[in-house]
């Protein structure tokens, strides 16, 4: 049999680079994105927005634009049904992080809060008929920013299944007076937006009064159809989503949002089916960002680097119309050995929508913090970074004390050092030039979870001999339908070109969100564990060894066999904590005049366990150290003081890396077997790229400059 390397032979795709599944179907234009699904009498709606961040409505005049050419229909809180208060995704296990919906009432909770929805024939008469919409606001007092209010900070409730507001263990305070060094500094990080590439939208129709189908774009059909069902009060077997490619969703696409509610709420008022697509302005007011963080961080350690104790306590933003702790420091938790430590998590509430879950959420922030601190720490002791990081090096999970399921951060840092050239690094600031650049080399560490969670899946091998493998999960670009056809290829000895993998349809077996890394980790093994099952199936029928699929299902008169997977608990692993690691290398440039900063190398060495496609694998680490170059050097949505509006909701002024601040970047992973993660041995690789970026980027910073920021992003006025 010929080996075509990317496309994988029979039985052996898993490890191989196989080219994206979908690639074609990209790149052509024909994959279908939830705005351009195909719908008979179709209607177009947009939404009216509050320009206030915090009031009443005193006035609202719909009758221009319901007067206007083309319009169908307008809700707002005059007309529109009560509905209910959603259960929070973050405390109660809803589907919604804004569980306080829009149209309910007069009541004004942020810029950008729809006040009513135009529908119309044409998106273009719709958007007409909305700029008639007058409204009179009753202006209430807009609450300051969040530094200037930490008296006002509150615990959260404990969320995401465990996570309290204060955690501790050991002794800090002795622990930090035994240190022979201190390092008690405040991080800080503003808020970001996601703005994937494609924007949110929502085609909603009703088949009859009581069923609903919606093509949204989300990281999760089946959730989105639980949100929607809560939202409208009717049953889930009563709603469908459909989702089948996604552009991107780094958390963004992760709850059911307002504007997924309106669309079936603006289609039943008006009797017909209803598109609501986001404008990129609305993408910055409408579906959540990552919050702004003000971390402050306590390292304390004796001469010879062993960590006594730490302390991490981060506040983050919240909002009157929900809420979602930035996790910040869960990875201080986990990731030294220090035997004393708290954490403590706070919320000081802005008159701003909901922050959410962006790509690895609560890791990006808190990886700045600490792995800054690290290297703080690191000068203050003149420690190399890297021994630092080895002398607190955590054998076992030092928050549950269960060993690691696998941990190969040694070989990363070992294999990044030696691929970076790290020995020839000349310790002392400003020791390096290149010409009038000074030049700085930082690293970091990179972590993240890589979450577990139910996950379900059907094989139905045809009668061809080819095989249709379904779950109600997403691709949002990460290469899911390539690595689950790979994974399912070699649980039923096929070649990838003989399997189909479908999801993105709530109808399918139920998988969750796909975010948290955990689509790998969780549909990764229900879809082999179905496949498996389909095979025992048919091999049970079979009468000698090298028979086909086809040909046994010929044989018994049968049209096709199916099997089911399913995947309930996966966070225990038995008894291992799962964490994917990973060292982060930086080479920066600063221009000493300028304080510009060029990112001139950047490597990231990881541990995710088996690689199920190094090529797609490779593409998430990459994408996510471009991002972290972002974070470091360019991002930052600047909030008015005083209106809490955007002050640029547009990709002009929200900076983010083009390809002249991304230097070739590499990245690669180290080989780590993983026995206890899942029966793949595959840990997950979406959020970990990201993490450690920034701080590695500051720390080279301070090498280069010995300007130490703690502030994010790095602009250039911070280094004049
Ligand atoms: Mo992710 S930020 O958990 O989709």
């Amino acid at each position: 049999m010929s080996v075509d390397r990317r496309r994988g032979t029979s039985g052996s795709s898993v490890g191989m680079p196989m080219d994206r599944v979908d690639g074609r179907l990209k790149v052509t234009g024909s994959a279908t994105y939830a705005a351009e699904f195909r719908v008979l009498d179709l209607t177009h709606a947009v939404l009216v927005q509050s320009p206030i961040a915090r009031g009443r409505i005193a006035r609202l005049d719909t009758a221009a634009a319901a007067a206007a050419p083309g319009v169908l229909g307008i809700l707002s809180h005059l007309n529109a049904p009560r509905l209910p208060h959603l259960k929070s995704a973050v405390y109660e296990g809803g589907a919604a992080i804004q569980t306080v919906l829009p149209l309910g009432d007069d009541a004004i909770h942020y810029v950008g809060q729809p006040i009513a929805v135009v529908v119309a024939e044409t998106w273009e008469q719709a958007q007409h008929a909305a700029a008639l919409v007058r409204a009179e606001y009753q202006p209430g007092q807009v609450r300051g920013p969040l530094e200037t209010r930490l008296n006002e900070a509150y615990p959260p409730r404990p969320f995401f299944g465990g996570i309290t507001a204060d955690y501790a263990r050991g002794d800090p305070a002795a622990g930090l007076g035994a240190a022979a060094i201190r390092v008690e500094q405040t991080y800080t990080t503003p808020i970001e937006h996601h703005n994937p590439m494609e924007p949110h939208a929502a085609i909603a129709v009703w088949h009859g009064a009581a069923e609903l189908t919606v093509y949204d774009t989300t990281q999760g059909a089946a959730w989105s159809r639980q949100g929607l069902a809560e939202a409208l009060e009717i049953g889930a077997d009563k709603v469908r989503v459909i989702c089948p490619f996604v552009g991107g969703g780094f958390g963004t696409k992760g709850g059911t949002w307002p504007y997924a509610i309106l669309a079936p709420l603006a289609a039943r008022h008006v009797g017909r089916p209803v598109k609501l697509v986001l404008t990129r302005a609305q993408m910055f007011t409408s579906v959540g960002y990552r919050s702004q963080t003000l971390q402050e961080l306590q390292l304390g350690a004796l001469p010879e680097g062993t960590l006594t104790a730490i302390t991490h306590s981060s506040t983050s933003i919240g909002s009157g119309v929900g809420e979602n702790p930035e996790p910040a420091p869960e990875v201080t938790k986990i990731l030294y050995a220090c035997p004393n430590l708290e954490t403590h998590l706070r919320l000081v509430q802005l008159d701003l929508g909901v922050p959410t879950s962006m790509r690895a959420p609560g890791e990006t922030p808190g990886t700045f913090a600490l792995e800054s601190a690290m290297d703080e720490l690191a000068i203050a002791l003149d420690i190399d970074p890297i021994e630092l990081r080895l002398r607190n090096y955590a054998d076992t999970d030092p928050a549950s004390g269960m060993p690691w399921s696998s941990n190969g951060l040694r070989e990363c840092y070992a294999q990044g050092a030696e691929c970076f050239d790290w020995a020839r690094r000349n310790p002392r600031p400003r020791s390096m030039r290149d010409g009038r650049w000074l030049v700085g080399w930082g690293m970091a560490t990179a972590s993240y979870p890589t979450h577990g969670f139910p996950a379900q899946a059907t094989a139905t091998i045809t009668a061809d001999g080819r095989a249709v493998v379904r779950s109600a999960t997403a691709d949002l670009g990460t290469g899911q339908y390539t690595v689950m056809t790979q994974v399912a290829a070699d649980a039923l000895g096929l070649r990838p070109d003989q399997v189909k993998f479908e999801l993105g349809d709530s109808d399918m077996p139920y998988a969750f969100v796909a975010g948290g890394s955990s689509g790998v980790r969780s549909v990764g093994p229900a879809v082999r564990a179905a496949c498996e099952a389909a095979r025992a199936k048919l091999l049970r029928l079979a009468t000698s060894e090298d028979e086909s699929y086809a040909s046994i299902l010929a044989r018994h008169g049968l049209a096709e066999v199916t099997g089911e997977g399913s995947v309930d608990e996966v966070e225990a692993a038995d008894g291992h904590r799962v964490n994917a690691f990973g060292a982060q290398f930086v080479e920066v440039r600063v221009d000493p005049d300028l304080g510009l900063v060029r990112v001139s190398r950047a490597l990231g060495v990881f541990d995710i366990g088996q690689v199920l496609n190094p090529k797609t694998a490779r593409s998430q680490a990459i994408g996510g150290i471009v991002w972290g170059i972002g974070m470091a050097l360019l991002e930052r949505t600047a909030i008015h003081p005083t209106l809490a509006a955007v002050v640029s909701t547009n990709l002009t002024s929200y900076l983010l890396p083009v390809h002249a601040d991304v230097p070739a970047v590499d990245a690669f992973f180290v080989d780590v077997r993983d026995p206890y993660v899942n029966s793949l041995g595959a840990k997950g690789a979406g959020e970990l790229g990201i993490t450690g970026v920034a701080a590695a980027i500051a720390n080279a910073v301070y090498h280069a400059t010995g300007k130490r920021i703690r502030d994010l992003p790095i602009s250039p006025e911070k280094l004049l």
